[in-house]
C-alpha cells in the first residue's frame, strides 16, 4: 500500500501540465470527488492496523502535494475571466429584434405632423361623452337619426351618457375652453354600433380639425386640405369637393382625392371612378359657434374630419378593416421600417 502511494507521488511530480484544460484534468484525476486521492481515503479502512499511521501521514502528504501543484499552476495560467477581457469589445452586439408601429399609429402621426407644420396644435378629450358635447352643441336636432340606438352606444340605458361617435365632441370642448383664434386637430378613438365587416367596424379612429378666426373662408379650408392631400398621398394628388350635409357645418362638403392606387385610371378601390372619398368638411355652422360661446358675427371657421383607417388603407394598400384589430404579426412586421 505504501509503495502504491510512493508511485502516485512520483506520478504527480512528473505530470506535465501546459494549459488550463490539462490543469483541470489533473484536478479531476487527483483531487476530484471520485479522484485517486479520495479513493485512497476510502482504502484507508482496509490498511492493516500497524501501517495505518505511516499510510495516513503519507496520504496527507500526497494530498498536499497535489493541492500545492494545482494551486501554484492555477495562478500561472490566465483565468477564464482574464480571457473574457481579451475579447474584442469593439465587435458589434447581438441584434435586438425591433417591433413595429401599428399602421393606424403610423398614419395618425403622419396626419398630425402635416397639420402641425401648418400651425395646428393637438387636443384630446374623453371617449365617454354626454349628449351635449357629442350631439346637441353640434346642432343635431332631437330626432336626428344619428342619436338612434342603432348608431350610438349608450351607457347603462342612460340617453345622456354615451361612447363618442366622432371627435367633433372634442372640438366643442375646445371651443368652450380655449381663447380665440383656434387652430387644432383632434385625434382619437370613436365608436358606432355597426356590424363588423371588411368595410365597417364598431371601433375606429378619427382625426378632426378646426380653425376659427376672423374672416376664415371656404377657400382657406380648401387650400389647407389640398396641402394635406398632397403631403399625404403625393404631389400629383388632385382633390374634389362635393356638396354634402352635416348638422354642424354649413355649407358642408365631402372631399375626394384622385385614387392613390390607380392614379385616377380606375380600379376596384375607387370603383372605377378614379376618385375616393377621404373626409367630411365645411364651414362651422353659426349655431355651433354660439352654442360654444363664440360670436358668429365676428368669427367664422372651418372644420373637417377623417377616418384614420381609411387613410391608412389607401396609403398602405390594406383591404380589410378587420386586419387592423387582429394583431397578426405578419401584417405588423411589414411596418418595421415605418415611423
Ligand atoms: N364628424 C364628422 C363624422 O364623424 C366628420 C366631419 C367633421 C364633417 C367636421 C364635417 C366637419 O363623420
Amino acid at each position: 500500500m505504501i509503495d502504491k502511494l510512493s508511485s502516485i507521488i512520483d506520478e504527480i511530480n512528473s505530470t506535465k501540465i501546459s494549459g488550463i484544460d490539462e490543469l483541470e484534468s489533473f484536478r479531476i484525476k487527483y483531487l476530484g470527488k471520485k479522484g485517486v486521492i479520495a479513493q485512497l481515503f476510502n482504502d484507508f479502512k482496509s490498511v492493516p492496523a500497524g501501517q495505518k499511521k505511516e499510510f495516513g501521514q503519507k496520504l496527507n502528504e500526497t494530498k498536499q502535494l497535489a493541492q500545492q501543484k494545482y494551486d501554484s499552476l492555477k495562478s500561472s495560467f490566465p483565468s477564464t475571466s482574464r480571457r473574457m477581457e481579451e475579447k474584442d469589445l469593439t465587435l458589434p452586439g447581438d441584434p435586438i429584434p425591433l417591433g413595429s408601429r401599428h399602421p393606424i399609429s403610423i398614419a395618425r402621426n403622419k396626419i398630425i405632423d402635416i397639420f402641425r407644420q401648418q400651425g395646428f396644435t393637438i387636443a384630446e378629450g374623453p371617449e365617454i361623452e354626454d349628449d351635449w358635447h357629442n350631439f346637441s352643441a353640434l346642432n343635431f336636432s332631437v330626432d336626428h337619426p344619428a342619436r338612434d340606438m342603432q348608431d350610438t352606444f349608450f351607457i347603462q340605458q342612460d340617453p345622456d351618457i354615451l361612447l363618442r361617435t366622432h371627435t367633433s365632441s372634442v372640438q366643442v370642448r375646445y371651443m368652450e375652453n380655449q381663447s380665440l383664434p383656434i387652430r387644432a386637430v383632434f385625434p382619437g378613438r370613436v365608436f358606432r354600433n355597426e356590424a363588423i365587416s371588411a368595410r365597417a367596424h364598431c371601433i375606429f379612429h378619427q382625426v378632426e380639425g378646426l380653425y376659427i378666426h376672423k374672416n376664415v373662408s371656404f377657400v382657406d379650408m380648401k387650400q389647407i386640405l389640398f396641402f394635406f392631400a398632397r403631403e399625404m398621398f403625393g404631389i400629383d394628388t388632385k382633390i374634389r369637393l362635393r356638396p354634402s350635409y352635416f348638422p354642424f357645418t354649413e355649407p358642408s362638403a365631402e372631399m375626394d382625392i384622385s385614387c392613390s392606387i390607380c392614379k385616377g385610371k380606375g380600379c376596384n378601390i375607387c370603383k372605377y371612378t378614379g376618385w375616393v372619398e377621404i373626409m367630411g368638411c365645411g364651414m362651422v355652422d353659426p349655431n355651433v359657434l354660439s352654442n360654444c360661446g363664440i360670436d358668429p358675427e365676428i368669427y367664422t371657421g372651418y372644420a373637417f374630419g377623417m377616418g384614420i383607417e381609411r387613410i391608412s388603407m389607401l396609403k398602405y394598400g390594406i383591404n380589410d378593416l378587420r386586419l387592423y384589430f387582429d394583431n397578426d404579426k405578419r401584417l405588423l412586421d411589414q411596418f418595421i421600417s415605418f415611423h
